[in-house]
């Protein structure tokens, strides 16, 4: 079953602390982002990738996918001021209905076996998300003091890839749009047109590199695939 993926790989990479976008840092000598784009380009199902840069990097994230030969980036994108509006210009370079998947180029370990499961179930309902249980108990808190202990049986963290109908979640992103409706994810903006959102249980390695001490997780989850191969 064919999909596209939009990869936002635009933002700053503020909380990493680097001084330049956490795309291309290096992890086991190979720029993070090239990891996360190796997965779709190895995936027979994924048809192009749509790649979302900050205009001043377009050139060198152009030279990276020569100078790994990749195939499937159909089309580098401008990033816009917020995730949500890098998302919204890159489906808009998808033009035929299909499924689409985003998937934030700063999450390299999600497997190929997952993704199926979640473009299969997307191509049933219409939206679905990779997520997994929360392992602490989350507390709401105001000015220090905790307001209330959420039930931690239902709270699921989610992640990306996401999936979509492309004509759903456009129109979900165009609504978004119009009411200055900012979320903290692609899916948040379909349930707030009250559609169904499917989770598909997804697996902890699929972090998301974001402070500094992510990066030695990375190193370790490389390392111990690299034993398994
Ligand atoms: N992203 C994007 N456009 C933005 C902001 C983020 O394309 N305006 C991308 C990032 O490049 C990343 C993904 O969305 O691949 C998830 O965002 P996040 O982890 O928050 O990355 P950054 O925004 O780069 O990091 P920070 O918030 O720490 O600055
Ligand atoms: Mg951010």
């Amino acid at each position: 079953m064919n999909y596209s993926v939009v990869i936002p790989a635009a933002g700053q990479g503020k909380r990493m602390k680097a001084g330049q976008n956490k795309q291309f840092l290096q992890l086991s000598s190979i720029p993070l982002i090239i990891h996360t784009l190796l997965v779709f380009e190895k995936d027979p199902w994924c048809r192009e990738i749509i790649l979302v840069t900050n205009q001043e990097e377009k050139e060198v994230m152009k030279n990276l996918v020569h100078d790994f030969n990749l195939q499937k980036v159909n089309d580098y994108v401008m990033g816009g001021s917020e995730r949500q509006y890098s998302v919204a210009n890159g489906l808009d370079a998808i033009k035929d209905e299909t499924i689409v998947l985003i998937h934030d180029g700063a999450r390299p370990f999600i497997e190929q076996a997952k993704i199926h499961e979640l473009v299969l179930c997307a191509n049933e309902t219409g939206a679905a998300v990779i997520a997994v249980p929360v392992k602490d108990t989350i507390k709401k808190v105001t000015e220090s003091k905790v307001e209330t202990t959420m039930e931690r049986s239902s709270l699921w963290a989610v992640q990306t890839p996401q999936a979509f109908r492309l004509s759903l979640i456009k129109k979900a992103h165009e609504l978004a749009k119009q009411q200055s409706f900012l979320g903290t994810d692609d899916a948040s903006l379909v349930e707030n047109m009250n559609e169904v959102v499917a989770i598909v249980e997804g697996d902890y390695l699929n972090m998301k590199l974001t402070t500094p001490e992510d990066l030695l997780f990375a190193e370790a989850i490389l390392a111990s695939r690299k034993g398994k191969e």
